[in-house]
């Protein structure tokens, strides 16, 4: 390395800018900036260097003849080499201005420099936009991070913390933390656990949530608590899903359903505004959980485009074709989705939305196409099951369904959960192919509200929807026993753009209540001590009427930095297989660690 390349500390230079913050206001000034190199473009005598750090990158313009031996040593200078450049900003001339940078209008005439460390060839540009596989950007997951995209999400999600921790703070809310070495917290997903060194057979488990500590800290009077949170879930991970995630979690003493809201919706204007600078309308919409089902098929609906599913069962009630009244007359339903203007569909395509709701487990998918106004009579439909049908009838369908002159109507008959769960999917999946999803920043916030409170698991056992410390609605206790597939629980969700953000609930305070909710879900008192005792003693000290929420913070961001995953928005992810490709993390750990901690390891075979 020759004398000029040695890698020297700082000495005396010091950093007087960043990089993006310059502009033509600065020209004159003598400036000192301290980043990586960027983009270089050689012309021969002029070499043009970009210097970029984490606000943004500035062009420094070397010539041969004006500062030969800077032009030099810059010369040797690669990307992503750490260099400090000292020298005076100038106005660019018109003709050089580039307009799609935000320092555009200056570039920097050096006047010193100094290289203050070398770098590799990176395994990829250090710029937004690449189309690079996202394993080898997790495996060089520091190098990804300088990508200003990456730089932005972060900066982002540190302003959303802020944000709603200043305002948690001015309404009083206190933050607490809670521990991550503790006992399982039933959530639904499994636990990670921790061995214990001191005992033999014994394990912590990393929380899934702090659901059990933040009631328990309503009894100890805290009154309102909050907490940006990790939270560890051992589930089967996707797009919106990570084995640690962020929660903001929120808990109020004395509080009913409406202060809760209340409270959410002022937090939730706070942050898109200052983050999007929208106006979020409130109070936000609120739907049941099972209007939500009628009518979008799910319980997360994306109200960013309207497209609802349209009943039709009381006007085919009564008609001859079997397949329509026959699924009534069973109980079930026939609903459809109207595709305005699209009559002229083709049949290949129809097929294939027909191949798609077979997949998901529909025996076939009906459609009817207006190509005259549907008030006139039903020489201008065509449908499959046309013949099957009467004019009232379909004049009836049509009209019950909204549908005119040059609209499609995709129909599904059978049971009601099915139909609108297949609609619900073909729904979305409309709406991304026929473009129906504005692209400008919106936020559609809605409340789902009286969520049922327990549900069948894969292996026909009653569970609970949401965690059993929900407190169930006052007019369905009486069913807790004898049908409680069909009690509705004091829940909600926020949901924004067809995401869950946020779940939440007032609780039960009352242990004789919380013990049935236990035994409705099969957990014997015995089973109840050994899991819940520490939280079911508390109870005879007696809980305030309490209740919450708990926001995932890494869907908020992702939302509000517009990425596609999480992942994008997470420091350092990991992958769906809840791999961290950078460390090499899950790994196996040396005889003497498992000798330790009193684990011996099945053969694997
Ligand atoms: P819940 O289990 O619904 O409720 O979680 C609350 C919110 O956390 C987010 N979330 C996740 N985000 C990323 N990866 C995951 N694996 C993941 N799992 C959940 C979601 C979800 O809406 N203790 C209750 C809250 C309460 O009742 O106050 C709870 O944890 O955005």
């Amino acid at each position: 390395m020759s004398e000029d390349q040695r890698l020297e500390a700082l000495g005396d230079w010091r950093r007087s800018d960043y990089c993006g913050q310059l502009n033509a206001r600065d020209a004159g000034r003598t400036v000192t900036l301290m980043g990586w190199v960027g983009r270089r473009r050689d012309l021969g005598s002029v070499l043009f260097v970009m210097l970029r750090d984490r606000t943004g990158e500035v062009q420094v313009v070397f010539h041969e003849h004006l500062q030969g031996p800077l032009w030099e040593k810059a010369g040797n200078w690669r990307g992503e080499f750490v260099v400090a450049v000292r020298g005076q900003v100038r106005e660019r001339s018109a003709d050089t201005v580039n307009p799609d940078s935000p320092t555009g209008s200056v570039e920097i005439v050096p006047e010193k420099v100094r290289l203050l460390n070398t770098s590799c060839n990176t395994p990829f540009y250090i710029r937004d936009g690449i189309d690079v596989d996202e394993a080898l950007r997790l495996k060089h997951r520091y190098l990804d991070l300088k990508r200003p995209e990456m730089q932005k999400a972060m900066l982002l999600r540190a302003r959303a913390n802020a944000v709603v921790r200043g305002f948690l703070e001015e309404r009083d809310f206190c933050e607490v933390e809670t521990p991550h070495l503790t006992r399982s917290t039933p959530e639904g997903a499994r636990d990670y656990l921790v061995p214990n060194r001191r005992e033999p057979g014994e394990f912590y488990a990393l929380p899934q949530s702090p659901q059990l500590f933040k009631q328990l800290l309503m009894l100890a009077g805290m009154d309102r608590y909050y907490q940006l949170v990790r939270c560890f879930r051992d589930e089967d991970l996707r797009a919106n899903r990570q084995p640690e995630f962020t929660q903001l979690d929120v808990e109020m003493s004395f509080a009913g359903e409406e202060e809760i809201f209340s409270l959410i919706e002022e937090m939730l204007a706070r942050l898109f505004g200052e983050l999007w600078g929208v106006e979020v309308k409130t109070p936000f919409p609120r739907l049941t959980y099972q209007d939500a089902m009628d009518r979008y098929g799910s319980d997360s609906p994306d109200l960013r485009y309207d497209l609802q599913l349209q009943d039709l069962s009381e006007a085919v009630a009564a008609s001859g074709f079997r397949l329509f009244s026959g699924t009534v007359k069973d109980g079930g339903v026939v609903r459809g989705l109207v595709l305005p203007g699209m009559a002229g569909v083709s049949r290949s395509q129809l097929d294939r939305w027909e191949e798609q709701v077979k997949e998901w487990g529909a025996r076939g998918l009906l459609w009817f196409a207006w190509d005259e106004d549907p008030s006139v009579g039903t020489a201008g439909v065509r449908s499959p099951v046309i013949r099957h049908l009467t004019d009232g009838e379909i004049r009836r369908m049509a009209r019950g369904a909204g549908a005119d002159e040059g609209d499609l109507m995709l129909v599904l008959a059978g049971e009601r959960d099915d139909v609108n769960r297949m609609l619900g999917m073909l729904r979305i999946r409309l709406a991304r192919q026929l473009e129906m999803i504005p692209e400008e920043e919106m936020a559609e916030f809605l409340w789902i509200t009286e969520p049922p409170l327990f549900e069948l698991n894969d292996e026909g056992a009653l569970t609970s929807v949401h965690h059993p410390f929900t407190a169930p609605m006052e007019e369905d206790m009486g069913l807790l026993e004898e049908d409680p597939a069909s009690v509705r629980g004091i829940g909600y969700d926020v949901v924004l753009n067809g995401q869950e953000l946020a779940s939440g609930s007032l609780r039960i305070h009352e242990q004789e209540l919380q013990e049935r909710i236990f035994a409705v879900l099969g957990i014997g008192p015995e089973e109840q001590r050994e899991r819940f005792g520490f939280f079911l003693d508390a109870f005879a000290y007696g809980f305030p009427p309490h209740g919450g929420i708990a926001f995932g913070m890494d869907r908020m961001v992702m939302i509000l930095a517009k990425k596609q995953t999480i992942r994008d928005v997470i420091a350092f992810p990991k992958t769906t297989a809840a791999r961290d490709l950078m460390t090499g993390a899950p790994a196996t750990v040396s005889e003497d660690q498992l000798e330790e901690l009193h684990l011996r390891l099945r053969d694997k075979s």
